[in-house]
């Protein structure tokens, strides 16, 4: 087949929009993911792009308009809630799923009584839909199973002689595919997450459930779910752990094969491995418009495996980590504790201030001075009150958060877990000897040297939080010192 690659000027977008009038397919460029698009009521229309994809044929497309009044003959009824999605996300990178209309084809469908309908936000997009006067079925324009694309020459790659043509042009701004939320059934339900966060849903919607996994043997909700997906070519492998243990794994597991990494700017580099960034680790978003390109650029430059951070599932980084987690095939490796780390416990009476301080400094200066240690904290009286306002305050005057720790209570098991245990005061040693009988315990000051108990600053005010944190900080220094 002859594709022809056109531009987004107006005389392309008309030659575009006759191919698909035609029932032909064109790959067009929105702000998530190019598109390969057909007419989304034409049986025959719509074969044509699983049989370009080398799609399974129960995996439903999502039904592309240019105007809420196209919608009208492709659902059954638009629901208020999915009105006020429409009306907050559109045109944008959201998918709604809806009951779908008779005249809908089951092709389009997948065989399902529901369709998917979104309006992108790319103005081109909407030209050539406008154009057309179809709704436009469209996947993402990748072969099945790869990466989607988010430039040209990535369609081109994968589908030049597939299709009829290809319009080229710019690079997609979001980068990954639409947020698809299901409104057909009772509770709205995420089934992919997508630019549209879980969080934004939830403002309009309240309650919103999310399906992104399925684990085997279940029916999935959206069959899409079920197929792996994203994949370039290398294998990748999702490394949890913090750098260190990352930085030791890929050293001590460095084979023949030729490695790549996909990393932050704020991470260090590891010499000779081949790295890509993927932005700033504050910057979702540039994760997200990279990280599928960064996967075809693995495989340009040859690499056969890739190893990926573990990312949080917050606001759009759980999009980015979906499409992680989808290419590596759901494969984690814990690295954590890969080397040995010197364990740490602090203890004092409720773990509300001292020891909980004692646990945010060393963790931070073990980081800083990259000394392989690490420490956790407990009370020997938990009362379930938290951490102090003020250890929070005086903490974060010196750039430590802690705000998110909780106060747990001591127990045989944290007892095992360390190698060293170091409480704020003698009482505290005496009653840990007593209860567990445990041979690792020293106060503070009897391990740095200085012999003194740390004071409690429990009902003071901040300048005596301070006060505290300062000696518990010069005592870690010393005690660093030794472990160094
Ligand atoms: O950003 C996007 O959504 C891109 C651009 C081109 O718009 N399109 C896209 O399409 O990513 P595709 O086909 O690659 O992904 C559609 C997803 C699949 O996971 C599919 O299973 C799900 O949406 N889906 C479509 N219709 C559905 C339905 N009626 N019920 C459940 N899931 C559905
Ligand atoms: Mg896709």
């Amino acid at each position: 087949m002859d594709t022809k690659i056109l531009t987004t000027a107006d005389e392309d977008l008309k030659i575009a929009a006759d191919i698909l009038k035609n029932g032909g397919n064109v790959i067009f460029p929105t702000e998530t993911v190019y598109g390969l698009g057909a007419d989304a009521m034409s049986p025959d229309a719509v074969k044509n792009i699983f049989k370009a994809k080398g799609r399974p044929s129960d995996n439903p497309l999502i039904v592309h308009v240019s105007s809420t009044d196209m919608i009208g003959g492709i659902v059954e009824n638009i629901t208020d809630e999915a009105r006020r999605l429409m009306d907050k996300f559109w045109p944008g990178p959201l998918t709604i799923i809806l009951k779908k209309c008779k005249n809908v084809p089951y092709e389009t469908t997948g065989g399902l009584d529901t369709v998917a309908v979104r309006m992108p936000k790319s103005e081109t997009a909407r030209r050539l839909i406008k154009l057309s006067g179809i709704p436009i079925a469209a996947p993402s324009a990748n072969l099945s199973g790869k990466p989607s694309p988010t430039e040209a020459k990535h369609c081109i790659e994968d589908m030049m002689g597939r299709v009829d043509a290809i319009i080229s042009g710019d690079i997609c701004e979001v980068g990954l595919e639409s947020t698809v939320v299901d409104m057909s059934g009772d509770v709205p339900t995420v089934l992919r997450p997508g630019g549209v966060t879980l969080e934004q849903l939830k403002e309009v919607l309240g309650e919103v459930e999310c399906i992104t996994k399925v684990t085997d043997g279940e029916v999935p909700k959206s069959p899409g779910l079920k197929y792996k997906h994203y994949s370039p070519k290398a294998e990748v492998v999702i490394l949890s752990g913090d750098f260190d243990d990352v930085e030791a794994y890929i050293n001590k597991n460095l084979t023949d094969k030729k490695v790549g990494i996909l990393t932050f700017d704020e991470f260090p580099k590891t010499d000779g491995v081949l790295s890509i960034s993927l932005g700033s680790v504050n910057r979702p978003e540039d994760a997200a418009h990279r990280l599928f390109s960064a996967l075809r650029e693995m495989d340009e430059l040859g690499a056969q495996i890739v190893y990926a951070p573990e990312i949080s599932d917050k606001g759009v980084w759980m999009a980015v980590r979906n499409r992680l987690y989808r290419a590596a095939g759901e494969r984690v490796v814990d690295v954590s504790g890969g080397i040995d780390k010197k364990k740490i416990l602090f203890v004092c009476t409720g773990n509300t201030c001292r020891s909980p301080m004692a646990e945010g400094v060393f963790n931070h200066l073990s980081k800083e001075n990259k000394i392989m240690a690490e420490a956790k904290s407990a009370g020997v009286f938990v009362s379930g009150a938290g951490i102090s306002q003020n250890s929070i305050d005086a903490m974060a005057e010196i750039g430590i958060d802690i705000s998110t720790e909780i106060s747990k209570q001591i127990s045989s098991e944290m007892l095992d877990w360390a190698d060293l245990v170091l409480t704020m005061s003698q009482s505290h040693k005496d009653m840990i000897m007593a209860m567990y009988g445990c041979d690792k315990v020293y106060t503070l000051g009897e391990f740095c040297g200085d012999g003194e108990d740390v004071s409690d600053p429990f009902g003071g005010n901040l300048d005596i939080y301070k006060t505290c944190r300062d000696e518990i900080r010069e005592k870690i220094c010393k005690v660093l010192e030794i472990i160094k």
